[in-house]
């Protein structure tokens, strides 16, 4: 896949910033966990803020199962949004950095935030992360963010990922990929997947723009970048799509081919049958609910 236009990323850019921004203006806790009943302000506050605590822990031991202890050094958590993880993750690792797009999630992430200094919110409006240094954090988390965004913008984001872990740091990343049903793949490249969903009369139609990767393309891009796969656990997410957690180690190479380490296996064909690292059964198919223009 060649390069994108800078224009083209710029545009999608502005575009996930108004979203978000708006987004975050009307119901900021549904916005980020979009359960149907907890719509138009319906989520408690200290629920919400659990629910990232519990998903830390549970994520977290995740990542010892595989990598045995956790990397030292502080934690950068893209898409922070109210930073409902940021928090409980700076609680296991020197600090936390939490960055959004949108300057009013930020400002509601300072708000709620219960760790003082050891745990900031970074308004960044980049296609990069350009604000930070090359190997100046440990562990980078991002959760439910890369799966709302043009592919060229978050292919962008991956490599950068990479480039802010020192070596041996690593990475949780969520992401998304349409089902293997062959006929839906070819529809997904071609055409927007709102349209898709329309032409098969699909009951559940996504909340929010949804935009998917192959896996053994995100692979291909973090290993140019230094990266190194060393988990994934997938599930289905709702009907046509599936979810995974990818686990990454910085490398000390600057980029190389795609290796897979023992027990990452790739997918099944049906991408179904994984059995690597577990399979990933949480909150993202809250995803899934009425549009936020119908009633
Ligand atoms: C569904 S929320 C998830 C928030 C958080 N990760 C969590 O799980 O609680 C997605 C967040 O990603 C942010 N986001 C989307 N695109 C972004 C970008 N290009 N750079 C930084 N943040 C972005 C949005 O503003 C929003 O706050």
């Amino acid at each position: 896949m060649g390069e994108p236009h800078p224009a083209m990323v710029d545009k999608d850019l502005a575009g996930v910033r108004e979203t978000w921004d708006r987004l975050a203006s009307e119901d900021p806790m549904w916005a980020v966990l979009s359960r149907p009943e907890k719509r138009h302000g319906k989520w408690d506050e200290d629920e919400f803020f659990e629910t990232g605590e519990s998903f830390v822990e549970e994520k977290l031991a995740w990542v010892r199962s595989i990598a045995g202890e956790l990397p030292n050094g502080p934690v950068l958590d893209f898409g922070c949004g109210l930073g409902r993880l940021t928090q409980p993750l700076s609680q296991h690792f020197s600090s936390a950095v939490g960055v959004d797009i949108s300057a009013t999630m930020i400002a509601r992430a300072e708000a709620a935030n219960r760790h003082g200094d050891r745990c900031t919110f970074f308004l960044n409006e980049r296609s990069d992360l350009g604000a930070f240094d090359d190997a100046s954090f440990g562990f980078v988390c991002t959760h439910i963010v890369l799966q709302h965004m043009p592919l060229a913008l978050s292919a962008g984001y991956l490599r950068e990922f990479m480039r802010v872990l020192r070596p041996g740091g690593l990475a949780f990343i969520q992401m998304n990929e349409v089902t293997r049903n062959p006929v839906l793949r070819l529809l997904h490249r071609v055409l927007p997947t709102e349209q898709i969903h329309a032409l098969l009369k699909h009951r559940e139609r996504a909340a929010f723009s949804m935009y998917g990767r192959d896996l053994e393309e995100a692979e291909r891009i973090l290993a140019s970048a230094g990266g190194r796969v060393i988990g994934v656990a997938t599930a289905p997410y709702g009907r046509w799509w599936l979810n995974h957690h990818v686990l990454v180690e910085r490398t000390g190479d600057h980029g190389s081919s795609p290796t897979w380490v023992a027990g990452a296996r790739r997918p099944a064909p049906d991408g179904r049958s994984r059995e690597d690292h577990g399979a990933v059964a949480d909150e993202e198919d809250t995803v899934f609910g009425p549009r936020p223009d119908s009633s």
